[in-house]
């Protein structure tokens, strides 16, 4: 029976889970993968949690060397996260002609042109499923089974942790605070949560996405990115009255204009098939030219999903002898040719801050009027004459730019304020 020996390199929510997957199914794997999987060694510096796991300490190596040097390591799994020493160790498995398994999202956006070389010169594998969505097999499905078309839009929920707190304070009005530490505890978030509700984790996910999906190096620098800090309870509650469930979405269009790309919180119409995916669950809504849509849907974060992604791919590389690489020209930078639309289109929810008295509301409209944004729906709250209150636009679909720059002259007047622009997609 074919024996392949296999390093984790950290044992954190990810390695925990990677290793579980591989010892409750070791016999499963032998019977029907005619594979014997056996994890070799481990590199973590954290005794205790080596010790958890049932591993015997035997198998802690020293350091990336010992792992490098070892004939009996065919792969090494990658889940430390972040870039360093992350980077340093992959390229040292890479150069020692072991494949590489990796759940680093950061380090695969950012350096993938890099470890692909290295891997190619050495005829070794480098697999990323777990990079994006969890355990949601969307990589492959890009790599392969969508080869049939075109894809003209990639769009989707790619965070769980951010997707856990718009869930959770929309459902059950609980704070931002104490939702993210709740999906601290449960493993969700990266160490530095920052990577999650600032959207940087979801705008490395995105690049790698539209880079397999428009077959063109889509560097994340070129994505548009907010997070959700800014989102309030009542932006929550007001779009949920008008129909609207607010999401981290990450978009990716190709169009006769250019590449747009950007990870920003959205309202989608409550009907959509992306407003019901709920907590960590992540889905992605792809349409091809000849599969028209296709919605992925799972685990996007936690222990065993994104386990189960690593796993499946340690199965591919050890039942494989020809390793594919990246179906577009791999480079740091994007194509020359690639042209970026940053002036997109979009339908928008604006909340001002209105002085409740004549003439503001007509003030307000002959402003987006200037700028040819046209008006869909118009919610205020009745409120005290003269104070400010609450008054929110729908419009229908406009341009970006058109957007800020009426945003700005309505600021400037004294009677309101802006305090939400929200994306729609209805
Ligand atoms: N922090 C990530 C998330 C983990 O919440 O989606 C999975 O990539």
């Amino acid at each position: 029976m074919k024996k392949v020996g296999v390093a984790i390199l950290g044992l954190g929510v990810v390695g925990g889970g990677t290793y579980q997957i591989l010892t409750r199914h070791y016999e499963f794997y032998k019977k029907v993968h005619s594979v014997e999987i056996v994890v070799e060694k481990v590199l973590e510096k954290n005794r205790q949690r080596v010790l958890d796991l049932g591993i015997p300490e035997s198998k802690i190596a020293a350091n990336i060397d010992e792992i490098c040097s070892d004939p009996d390591i065919d792969i090494v799994v990658e889940v430390m996260g972040g870039v360093e020493p992350a980077k340093t160790f992959t390229l040292a498995a890479l150069g020692a002609g072991k494949s590489v398994v990796t759940s680093n999202k950061e380090l695969y956006c950012k350096y993938s042109h890099e470890l692909e070389k290295v891997a190619k010169s050495n005829g070794c594998g480098l697999f990323y499923e777990a990079t994006c969505v969890g355990g949601v097999p969307v990589i492959r499905a890009l790599l392969d089974n969508l080869q049939g078309n075109k894809i003209s839009s990639l769009m989707g929920i790619i965070n769980g942790t951010t997707n856990y707190i718009l869930t959770n304070m929309s459902s059950k009005g609980a704070t931002y605070e104490e939702v993210l530490k709740d999906a601290q505890k449960l493993g969700y978030a990266e160490a530095d949560p920052r990577a999650d509700v600032e959207g940087y984790d979801a705008a490395y996910k995105l690049s790698i996405l539209s880079s397999l999906a428009f077959h063109t190096k889509i560097p994340y620098t070129a994505i548009y990115r907010e997070g959700i800090t800014e989102i309030s309870e009542k932006d929550i509650n007001y779009g949920k009255h008008l129909g609207y469930t607010l999401k981290l979405l990450a978009i990716g269009r190709n169009t006769e204009n250019g590449v747009e790309v950007r990870v920003h919180p959205t309202f989608i119409n409550s009907e959509h098939p992306l407003a019901s995916v709920n907590d960590s669950y992540n889905g992605v809504y792809i349409t091809g030219d000849s599969v028209e849509d296709v919605m992925l849907y799972g685990r996007g974060a936690g222990a065993l999903p994104t386990g189960s992604a690593i796993v499946g791919d340690i199965i591919y590389c050890a039942t494989h002898d020809n390793f594919r690489y990246s179906p577009f020209e791999n480079t740091a930078e994007a194509d020359p040719a690639t042209k970026f639309v940053t002036n997109f289109e979009s339908e928008y929810y604006l909340r001002f801050d209105a002085a409740d008295m004549a003439g503001v509301l007509s003030g307000i409209a002959a402003v987006l009027s200037k700028y040819d944004i046209s008006v869909a729906q118009v919610l205020q709250e009745s409120g005290q004459t003269n104070k400010a209150v609450p008054l929110i636009v729908i419009t229908h679909v406009t341009h970006e730019n058109s957007v800020r720059k009426a945003i700005e002259e309505i600021d400037s007047m004294d009677v309101a304020k802006t305090v939400a622009v929200i994306r729609v997609v209805s």
